[in-house]
Parts: C-alpha cells; sequence; structure tokens
C-alpha cells in the first residue's frame, strides 16, 4: 500500500484534480487497493471555521468531464502529523515544497518531492490559479499521474 499525500497552497485547484485523477486512474487499472490517496493544502486560505472549501468550480468541471466525482472533498490545511501519515508527499510547485518543509521542521525521511518531478517533463504543475489555465494544469497531472501508476520515483 503506497500512502499518497498532494499539496498545493489552496487545496481546492491542483491537488485536489491530482488526487481525484490518481484514484480514478488507479480505479480503473483495477489497481485501488494499491494507494491511499488524500490531498491538503499549506494555507488555511480555504477553511472557514474549520469548514473546507468544495473544488474551485473550473478544476471541479474538468473531473466532472472526465466522468470523476469530487463533489465531497473539502478544502483541508496539512498537519504536522501528516508527515508520519504517508509514505510519498507530492508537490505541485517550489514554493509548496519550501512551505511544507517549514510546516514539518525538514524532511528527515525524504519524502517530499514535485509531482513533475517524477516525469520525464521535471519542474512545476502549471498553475492555473492565474492564469486561468486549467487544461494545461490537468494535462500536467494526469502525466503525474502516470508516473505514480509506472512506479516512478518509487523510493521518493
Ligand atoms: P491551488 O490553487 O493551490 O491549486 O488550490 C490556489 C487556490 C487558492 C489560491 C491560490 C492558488 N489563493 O490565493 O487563494
Amino acid at each position: 500500500m503506497q500512502r499518497i499525500l498532494f499539496i498545493c497552497l489552496g487545496n481546492i485547484c491542483r491537488s485536489p484534480m491530482a488526487e481525484y485523477l490518481l484514484r480514478a486512474m488507479a480505479c480503473d487499472a483495477g489497481r485501488a487497493d494499491e494507494f491511499l490517496i488524500d490531498s491538503a493544502a499549506t494555507s488555511d486560505e480555504n477553511v472557514f471555521r474549520g469548514v473546507g472549501a468544495p473544488v474551485y468550480p473550473p478544476a471541479k468541471a474538468i473531473l466532472d468531464r472526465h466522468g470523476i466525482d469530487c463533489s465531497g472533498k473539502r478544502a483541508r490545511q496539512v498537519q504536522k502529523e501528516d508527515y508520519a501519515k504517508f509514505d510519498r508527499i507530492l508537490c505541485m510547485d517550489d514554493s509548496n515544497v519550501r512551505n511544507l518543509r517549514r510546516i514539518f521542521g525538514g524532511d528527515p525521511a525524504g519524502k517530499i518531492a514535485k509531482l513533475m518531478d517524477l516525469t520525464d517533463c521535471p519542474g512545476n504543475v502549471a498553475d492555473p490559479w492565474y492564469t486561468g489555465d486549467f487544461e494545461t494544469a490537468y494535462a500536467d497531472i494526469e502525466k503525474g499521474c502516470r508516473a505514480i501508476l509506472n512506479g516512478g520515483g518509487e523510493g521518493v
């Protein structure tokens, strides 16, 4: 069982897309039992009085179009305890990695990586928040999820 936590800034766009897409891809491959998958934010911007926001509508629309239901997702901020609960903690960009290391106080077990660094296109997932380009973000994330299913970066 691989326990994977996806991380982005707000947990309403990129990391929920990754969470729900990887779950769907694993399910389609008949490998749902191999993975425990979650996602969380480095910030608390999308948690109001303890209640997390749902997936941002343009991100949800793409998942819907692919037949993936994320309506139950609510944003949550990552907790220090998450470090022990997951085997791999996969970030969308460099600032996520920096913020996460600060929250966890480092990365002693080497669990933190960037999702795209598991692929042959290393770097950051295209951030749709400022560009409005959710399609490119989705395509990047799909590539990253495919790499996970193919065993890419295992041991990272
Ligand atoms: P995410 O996108 O990190 O992919 O969920 C963002 C969501 C919210 C904000 C920025 C990025 N924000 O500034 O509130």
